[in-house]
């Protein structure tokens, strides 16, 4: 079924005109840190197939996964100086960047399940946050969903007490950071490309992060325990250079909006599913429990971490807040 909405919409595309044809291809890098075989891989590989078939190869597109190109503090500055054309970065890595207002996607317990989440990623909420970008030279194109974020250790976490004192990899993310000092755990900064190693050698004790990104990086083989907490959201904005997007022709730039509008609609309907087969995968591997919550225990996590809401007002925006609150209401 793919291939013929496919068909049919290369049919409605006009054939480009010659001097797109005859020139070099526009070739853009797309850079991320994941596995290829992740919700952003897949998604990525999905607009490098749609870029360059709608383009009759006028644009190629080079994909670089797992941070072979760059890595997490690097690939924004790479982006700002044209060195890479798209990246995804995830929306808890916009900070150092100046804009906050993606923290707020951090929050923990802010959405309560994807149907929340789309309605402002799809509304004009997450516009205007994607708009806050442009003065900073940056263009944002969408936003692809991965999924909800899980716990884990080396020890059971069945509590919010049970990672007290804990060294938790986190994004760079203020937010993150003080959701797990409200728990009294200690936060650490890593870029994704190093967490593997500082679990196995025990930098760290424990981190979180979708499941998919559990089973695709191995970090399961080294976290005994995971629980399924899903308090907080890890998703991205695709992102190019501004002053590169808009000086594209614009017959090659429709046809690389129309690629990244279905990459989207791809991406974001894969990335449940996707987690759900890393969840199986991770528990067939044997290597760690999996525990879910009861609602007893549930509750307690939601009412330790709630509170890093109005911890972060000033740091994210009372209103921007408000926003989400009222737009997932
Ligand atoms: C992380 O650093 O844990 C994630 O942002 C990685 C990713 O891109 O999903």
């Amino acid at each position: 079924r793919r291939a013929l909405i496919g068909g049919a919409l290369a049919l409605a595309l006009a054939p480009l005109a010659a001097p797109a044809l005859a020139a070099d291809p526009i070739v853009l890098k797309f850079s991320h840190v994941v596995a290829d075989d992740t919700p952003k891989g897949k998604g990525a590989l999905k607009f490098k197939e749609l870029a360059e078939r709608y383009t009759d190869g006028a644009v190629k597109v080079e994909v670089y996964a797992n941070s072979t190109l760059y890595k997490d503090k690097e690939e924004l500055e790479a982006l700002q100086l044209g060195a890479v054309q798209l990246l995804a970065p995830s929306l808890s890595k916009f900070g150092p960047l100046g804009v906050r207002e993606f923290e707020v996607f951090d929050l923990p317990y802010i959405f309560d399940g994807s149907d929340a989440l789309r309605k402002v990623t799809e509304g004009p909420v997450g516009a205007a946050f994607l708009a806050r970008l442009d003065p900073k030279g940056i263009k944002g194109l969408a936003y692809w969903d991965n999924g909800f974020k899980v716990l884990s250790a080396n020890a059971p976490i069945r509590s919010p007490d049970d990672l007290r004192g804990k060294k938790m990899r986190i994004q760079s993310s203020k937010v993150l950071e003080e959701q797990f000092r409200e728990i009294k755990a200690l936060p650490q900064v890593m870029a994704f490309s190093e967490v593997y190693q500082a679990l196995q050698t025990g930098v760290v004790d424990g981190t979180e992060n979708t499941v998919s990104n559990y089973y695709t990086q191995k970090v399961h083989e080294v976290q005994k325990h995971i629980t399924l907490t899903e308090h907080g959201y890890i998703g991205y904005a695709v992102i190019t250079n501004k002053k590169f997007w808009d000086g594209l022709p614009v017959e090659i730039r429709t046809r690389l909006d129309q690629a990244m509008g279905e990459a989207t609609v791809y991406a974001n309907r894969i990335a449940q599913e996707e987690n759900d087969k890393a969840l199986e995968a991770v528990r067939a591997s044997g290597r760690t429990e999996i525990r879910t919550p009861t609602e007893a225990e549930r509750k307690a996590f939601i009412k330790a971490l709630l509170p890093v809401h109005k911890k972060m007002e000033s740091r994210v925006g009372t209103a921007t807040i408000k926003s989400i609150y009222e737009a997932t209401g």
